[in-house]
């Protein structure tokens, strides 16, 4: 009987190499640890125990097909984070919610998915002449490109728009500079964080020059504010922030699905993970 499985997808089926040491973490507790690929027709998901989604880096390219999995795998047995956050996270969307509740965000113009629109005219309307535009589901800078009025931005977001609801952002210089932070939160808790690299692309956590640093109080207040306004308490958290053109800390993400939790990358934060899930198994935690 398996007693957690550790969703991936099928160009890593045996986890990234943070997860696997979560995972040993577990198994030095002595419960048995399974990965299991989230499409693989084969997997008996009743049986699999609690189910952590962690690195299921193809969602964002079938999530209508991904979310239908993970309502399955809910009902079947208990997934992590919750089927409501999933529900909630896939769509950038929850970044209008964040802000509504006053927590500092990337200001972002929302395009809807099926329109047409006259990129110039919304560089000039919102005074964003350097800008980013980003699919509304994604991960890994999947077609997130740096955009301008010329005709090239304007065939990307024509493209985007075919298949995704779209956001354009200012292009915030800081992510160069200064770098965007992820903060790490566990069990609701902040743990740590790593620095990134501008449009960093999809790769197992380490392997893409991410490096520790010391969060300030003001990304950590941010970021926690951002933990606390969410519909209710995750297993694990990813804030991502990129300081305002002032070094005012922003939201640019919030992963609640599949982010990578750099646990190699603090002493202690694989334990923590496997301590979290520990607690699961326990009778309160039903
Ligand atoms: N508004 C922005 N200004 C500067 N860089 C950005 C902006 N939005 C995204 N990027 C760059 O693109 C990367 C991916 O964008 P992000 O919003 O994190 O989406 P995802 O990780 O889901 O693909 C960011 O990590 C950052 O390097
Ligand atoms: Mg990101």
């Amino acid at each position: 009987m398996t007693d957690f499985t550790f969703v991936t997808y099928c160009d890593l089926p045996d986890l990234d190499p943070d997860d696997r040491l979560a995972a040993d973490a577990l198994r030095e507790r002595g419960f048995v640890v399974s990965p299991a690929v989230w499409d693989n027709p084969d997997v008996a998901w009743a049986r699999a125990g609690i189910c952590v989604i962690r690195s299921t880096w193809d969602y964002n390219l079938r999530h209508v097909a991904f979310l239908d999995w993970a309502e399955r795998v809910a009902k079947a047995t208990r997934l992590y984070n919750p089927i409501e956050l999933v529900r909630w996270n896939i769509h950038k969307q929850y970044l209008q919610e964040l802000a509504g509740r006053g927590i500092p965000v990337v200001p972002t113009h929302w395009l809807e998915r099926g329109t047409t629109v006259n990129l110039r005219e919304i560089l000039a309307q919102t005074g964003w002449s350097d800008a980013v535009a980003k699919p509304a589901v994604g991960l890994a800078t999947h077609g997130v490109k740096r955009i301008d009025a010329g005709p090239a931005s304007q065939a990307h977001v024509d493209r985007l728009l075919l298949e995704y609801d779209v956001l354009v952002q200012p292009f915030l210089s800081s992510v160069v500079s200064y770098g965007e932070r992820a903060l790490v939160f566990i069990d609701g808790t902040y743990s740590h964080a790593v620095r990134k690299k501008a449009f960093q692309a999809l790769a197992p956590a380490g392997l893409e020059d991410e490096a520790p640093v010391e969060a300030t109080a003001a990304e950590i207040e941010v970021a926690t504010a951002a933990v606390q306004a969410l519909p209710q308490p995750p297993l694990y958290a990813r804030i991502d922030i990129v300081p305002d053109e002032k070094g005012d800390p922003l939201v640019i993400e919030l992963e609640l699905v599949e982010p990578s939790l750099f646990l190699s990358m603090h002493p202690r934060a694989a334990t923590r993970f496997a301590d979290a899930l520990a607690r699961l198994t326990e009778p309160a935690a039903r």
